[in-house]
């Protein structure tokens, strides 16, 4: 029996999403549509802790180095020897490298992302998180954390862990390209406030606590991290890593080079 609370239940939300994207964008599969009729757009559905909550068209989530943003074809520029794109996503990047002759792994927690990755022909799949893949036995000369995905690191708490994992995933000399965002050059009240809440509770100003919402289905509560670049340059302090460079041409958005320290 069905039984009604208001929320959502828990499951591969941004899977599902994808997949819907996927078969609006190619007609490969059922499409979602409003009545059983007409197109109905998919959206990725953001929700944040203090109620916020943002929609966008998911479609990006698979576009082509064409409609890429700048920083994004910089990013791979500065790819070399064996990838791993963490949080691949729809495969965006892993299947522009994989045809461009870069040995490229894309790894996700979301199955339903993965099952289109594959569908589109990204061929090196890896299911579950850094922390799980270092037990394996791949090692890799490039991180890649685009899409914003430097948010992986989540805040004071989590990245130490996660920068250990990736060094045990790590060949020398490796190093990790990351798309993060500056989040404090807004006026706006509803994030600026946000960000005092958060010092208040011990976090960083913009160490989000979001899950995402698709149809019924939603995902747990989890961190994601929108940085200054001063605050990772500390986060990354005492770690196997050092931040050697930082592309900020496009700013508020920047991409972080770090390197394995020898
Ligand atoms: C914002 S999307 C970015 C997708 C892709 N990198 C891009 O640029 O289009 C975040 C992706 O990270 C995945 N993800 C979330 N938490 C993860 C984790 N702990 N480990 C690996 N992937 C994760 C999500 O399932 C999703 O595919």
């Amino acid at each position: 029996m069905t039984t009604v609370t208001g929320e959502p239940r828990i499951g591969d939300a941004f899977g599902e999403m994808i997949r819907d994207a996927y078969a609006v964008a190619t007609g490969i599969g059922p499409r979602p549509l409003v009545g059983g009729r007409l197109p109905r757009p998919v959206i990725e559905i953001i929700e944040r802790d203090d109620g916020l909550i943002n929609g966008a068209p998911a479609a990006h989530y698979l576009d082509g180095p064409r409609d890429w943003q700048p920083y994004d074809h910089r990013a791979v520029d500065r790819v070399r020897g064996r990838t791993l794109d963490i949080g691949v996503g729809g495969g965006r990047i892993a299947l522009h490298l994989q045809e461009r002759g870069v040995p490229v792994t894309g790894l996700d927690t979301s199955a339903g992302a993965l099952r289109v990755c594959r569908q589109r022909g990204v061929r090196d799949l890896v299911h579950g998180t850094v922390d799980a893949h270092a037990a394996d036995d791949r090692r890799y000369d490039t991180f890649l954390l685009l899409g914003n995905n430097l948010g992986l690191i989540e805040g004071r708490e989590r990245a130490p862990g996660f920068l250990a994992a990736l060094a045990a995933l790590a060949r020398p000399g490796a190093q990790v390209i990351a798309h993060g965002t500056d989040p404090y050059g807004t006026s706006d009240a509803v994030h600026t406030g946000y960000h005092e809440l958060n010092r208040r509770r011990g976090r960083l100003g913009g160490q989000l606590r979001l899950r995402l919402r698709y149809r019924e289905l939603g995902t747990e509560w989890f961190d994601y991290l929108v940085c200054s670049v001063d605050e990772l340059a500390e986060l990354v302090h005492g770690s196997p890593w050092r931040l050697v460079d930082v592309d900020d041409g496009d700013h508020p958005y920047y991409l972080a080079t770090l390197k394995l320290a020898a």
